[in-house]
């Protein structure tokens, strides 16, 4: 089986979202919309992989494949709970009513429905794909809360006293909207309110995910075509404080919102909470290009979310932080699994690394990696944190095809996929620099 340390990444051909993210019986399981036969989107599985310490994955065998109607043409995006030592996956089963007779895994003119599904599993490793499927909300009919074709991306969680679950889809008049079900068993959901965007916040929600903090409720999604500068990609992950009230199933948001990450990269992340009870998040970062023609695909370094005075932090978990502690001179003694580079930025300083730049200017800190990124020209290049307010101390982490900048311990977060870096670190810091490498 395929091992992957600290950044999970497609086993080969194609993954996608980040699905069914959970603690369960000692192990973290990660499972991920996967298509395993070429390095592009198509038919949805679900893959899995397993970590103890959410550094070290071990991809498994493939968990979900299409069986049913309801699923035919793909297992998309869901989440995982635990129940009395039960498994329970959400996910999206996808029918087409007619498929591109030259390659089936397209729809022609998005003609497919949608129906919520859930599987379980009493050791998170074998599910029954033939007889264990439960069709738990069926696709949506004339005058039902969501749309028939984009309703999808169920996210379950535990509340006071039922289960709920969120779905993401949109009004007839093009908005984000939200829908909230309610059950007492994990098995019947009834439909209780939905929750609507604003004009401009994207016009199709994707992978809602929910959860409550010290410093309040958080709502994690994917709207789509939210960016509206012409560049690739106009889905965003965004992330703004709630208020959700459990009875009605009423959702409050507030006016601002926070990218996840001001790489414009990271999409569809999901959370759960760690063995200590951290809630801890990981995101899909999109990439044009398959690495050597082989593989598309790469999930972000775990990251903790906190809230404080209503800012939304995304910190590097400490796992992650703790193994990067064998201090190195150069990137040539990295182990394989990339270094960290942690240093304080004055004003106009900067630092390359193979070609990807990092600057500031005033109160932000800037990247472009227009000299990384093949020829990709209709992508941005140019990325820039908001108005920093703590400081400007860096902690840089490099994978060869992975960069990702945590700004004063998650304030902000920049992340980019790169390609073909080469040449070390060029600095222009007056404080220096400090880098390190995992334990060997
Ligand atoms: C987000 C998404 C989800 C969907 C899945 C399909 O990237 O479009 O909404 O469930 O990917 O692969």
């Amino acid at each position: 089986m395929k091992r992957d340390k600290i950044h999970l990444k497609a086993p080969g051909n194609w993954i996608n979202d980040p699905n069914g993210f959970i603690y369960y019986k000692g192990r973290y399981h990660m499972f991920y919309q996967r298509f395993p036969y070429a390095p592009v989107w198509g038919t949805m599985h679900w893959g899995h992989a397993v970590s103890t310490d959410l550094i070290h994955w071990e991809h498994q065998e493939i968990a979900l494949f299409p069986t049913k109607y309801e699923d035919q043409n793909g297992c998309f995006s869901g989440s995982a709970v635990e129940c009395e030592g039960r498994m329970y996956l959400y996910y999206t089963g996808i029918h087409y009513h007619q498929a591109d007779r030259d390659n089936i895994h397209f729809c022609p003119d998005d003609e497919y429905e949608a129906s919520q599904l859930m599987i379980s599993s009493g050791d998170g490793f074998s599910f029954d794909n033939f007889q264990g499927k439960t069709v738990v909300i069926p696709s949506m009919g004339e005058g039902a809360p969501g749309d028939r074709t984009d309703t999808r991306d169920p996210k379950v969680w535990r509340g006071k006293e039922a289960w709920y679950m969120v779905l993401g889809t949109k009004t007839g008049d093009g908005r984000g909207r939200l829908l909230f079900y309610k059950s007492p068993d994990l098995q019947d959901w009834t439909y209780v309110n939905s929750a609507d965007g604003n004009r401009g916040l994207g016009d199709m929600w994707e992978c809602p995910d929910y959860f409550e903090t010290d410093g309040g409720g958080v709502l994690l999604f994917s709207p789509m075509r939210i960016m509206r500068d012409g560049k690739k990609d106009a889905s965003q992950n965004i992330c703004m404080r709630v208020d959700f009230e459990e009875e009605t199933c009423t959702m409050r948001f507030s006016d601002a919102y926070q990218f996840v990450d001001y790489g414009m990269d990271l999409y569809a992340a999901q959370t759960t909470v760690d063995a200590e009870g951290r809630r801890v998040m990981i995101g899909w970062m999109r990439m044009p290009e398959a690495v050597d023609g082989k593989w598309s695909g790469i999930f972000s370094i775990p990251r903790v979310v906190e809230v404080k005075d209503g800012h939304i932090y995304f910190r590097v978990h400490p796992y992650a932080d703790n193994i990067f502690s064998r201090k190195i001179d150069s990137p040539e003694e990295a182990d394989d699994a990339g270094y960290k580079i942690s240093l304080d930025m004055e004003d106009t300083e900067s630092v390359g690394i193979g070609g990807y730049w990092i600057f500031r200017r005033g109160c932000h800190i800037f990247a472009d990696r227009s000299n990384v990124f093949g020829a990709h020209t209709d992508y941005r290049m140019q990325f820039m944190t908001p108005e920093l307010r703590e400081g400007y101390h860096l902690d840089i982490y490099v994978d060869r095809n992975l960069i990702e900048i945590f700004v004063n311990q998650g304030e902000y977060v920049l992340s980019n996929v790169v390609y073909d870096l080469a040449g070390g670190i060029q600095a222009d810091l007056a404080g220096g620099y400090e880098i390190y490498t995992m334990e060997a």
